[in-house]
């Protein structure tokens, strides 16, 4: 049985758990991370890409931003379609001067992993936690498997950023917390390919087809995304047809989508989730472990780091201050950011996703909503501010 000591235990080295680990060491704060996964696998989960200007400002902050720097894509703006009408928002003059960049999930896990270790940081991968004990009291422990061997990590207090799919939400008591949770009638799959993009700026598309999203990685890379039915297969969709119908989906006079080799390709469903209570005792929960959004704006791993701030905010109150003051209210002022996530993810899907057959009401009130952005200053702000993050010391 192997038995570690630390202060914050963290079980997930997701971006949630990593950056955690990172921002409580440069405070003097010791943790561990435990990841069921192997180092490969979670290194090549292909995800999130959009980062808001708060994610990317804090891992410069960190000193962990040197590659997302380099091959990381700063855009200054976004292209929204609607039945082949094109508009864009630029960020810059709606936001003073915020934006968003492109670079993938897993460069980032990457990075701080490789970071982590070169500090000589513990972070055990193929530890799956198994029970968290003690979070009532002063003198939690997290119970591991590891090689095959049961081993136990104490701490002070534990850091679920274990995921929707961890055991940090189900170990909370079930009369602390309401659950609330949406399953939208559709899914999104997702493409990688190696081609340059047709586009230097994302694209959310409307179509009568359903929706589709532009992305990219690199000047050599494009990341797109198109909507499929929940019970659709991926077998269902040959290279040729995913090119033909992003190409009907984004298309737009004069303009032509590049079409290459795809090298990855999956269906995610989408879902809204949430708890109104992230804590209890020595416990909290942080990221995709307490909520989802739908990835139509691109939010969950940006509300994941936010998290990460309330909650290192919460431990330096502690450990610095002697204080549980901020670690008290971390669901409190999380929950503020989640809600406001929440209603843009779902704003976004609902207008560009196809809902009803083309030419309803919902149709109409979808379209009524894009003109009205193309035209009024005030609206196309409310989407760039959103879109880009709200600024910590505002929201
Ligand atoms: P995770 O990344 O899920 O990490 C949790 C970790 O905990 C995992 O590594 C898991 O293996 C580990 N774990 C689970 N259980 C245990 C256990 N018992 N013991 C030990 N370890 C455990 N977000 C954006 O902000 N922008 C985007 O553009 C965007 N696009 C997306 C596109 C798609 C297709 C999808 C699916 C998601 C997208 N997201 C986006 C969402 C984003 O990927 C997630 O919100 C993000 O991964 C959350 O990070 P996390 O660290 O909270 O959780
Ligand atoms: C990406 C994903 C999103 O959900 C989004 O809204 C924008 C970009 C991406 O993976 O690049």
């Amino acid at each position: 049985m192997k038995n570690i000591r630390t202060q914050v235990g963290i079980i997930g080295a997701g971006p949630a758990g990593l950056t955690l680990a990172h921002w409580l060491k440069q405070h003097g704060i010791a943790s561990v991370i435990l990841e069921n996964r192997s180092r490969e696998y979670v290194s090549s989960r292909v995800r999130a890409g959009l980062l808001e200007q708060n994610t990317v400002d804090i891992y410069k902050n960190l000193g962990l931003a040197e590659r997302l720097l380099k091959e990381g894509q700063e855009h200054h703006g976004v292209y929204l379609n609607f039945d082949g009408k094109r508009i864009r928002i630029p960020f810059g003059e709606l936001t003073e001067g915020r934006n968003i960049t492109i670079y993938g999930q897993q460069e980032i896990v990457k990075d701080l992993t490789d970071a982590w270790y070169a500090l000589g940081g513990e972070l055990y991968f193929e530890a799956e936690a198994t029970k968290i004990e003690g979070f009532e009291g002063i003198s939690p422990s997290i119970h591991f498997m590891y090689q095959g061997e049961e081993g136990r990590l104490e701490c002070d207090f534990v850091a679920a950023c274990d995921g929707f799919h961890g055991i940090g939400r189900k170990t909370l008591p079930k009369d602390s917390f309401h659950e609330f949770s949406t399953t939208y009638p559709f899914s999104w799959l997702g493409i990688l390919a190696n081609v340059a993009p047709s586009t230097d700026e994302l694209i959310y598309a409307y179509h009568e087809n359903g929706f589709a999203l532009h992305s990219l990685r690199s000047d050599k890379v494009s990341r797109l995304y198109i909507q499929v039915d929940n019970d659709d297969h991926i077998d269902n969709w040959s290279d040729e047809r995913i090119w033909e119908e992003l190409s009907i989906r984004l298309g737009t006079e004069g303009w032509t989508l590049n079409a290459g080799p795809i090298f990855e390709k999956s269906i995610t469903p989408m879902r809204s989730f949430f708890t109104d209570n992230m804590q209890f005792g020595r416990l909290f929960l942080a990221g995709d472990a307490a909520h989802i959004v739908p990835p139509t704006g691109g939010k969950g791993l940006n509300l994941a780091v936010a998290d990460v701030k309330h909650l290192v905010d919460g431990f330096v109150g502690y450990y610095h201050n002697n204080s549980m003051k901020m670690l008290d209210s971390y669901s409190e002022i999380a929950l503020k950011r989640i809600w406001r996530a929440q209603d843009f993810s779902n704003f976004m899907t609902t207008l560009f996703h196809k809902q009803d057959v083309h030419g309803s009401f919902t149709y109409h009130l979808q379209k009524a909503k894009f003109d009205y952005i193309g035209i009024s200053k005030a609206y196309a702000t409310t989407i760039a501010e959103n879109y880009v993050g709200l600024p910590f010391d505002k929201f």
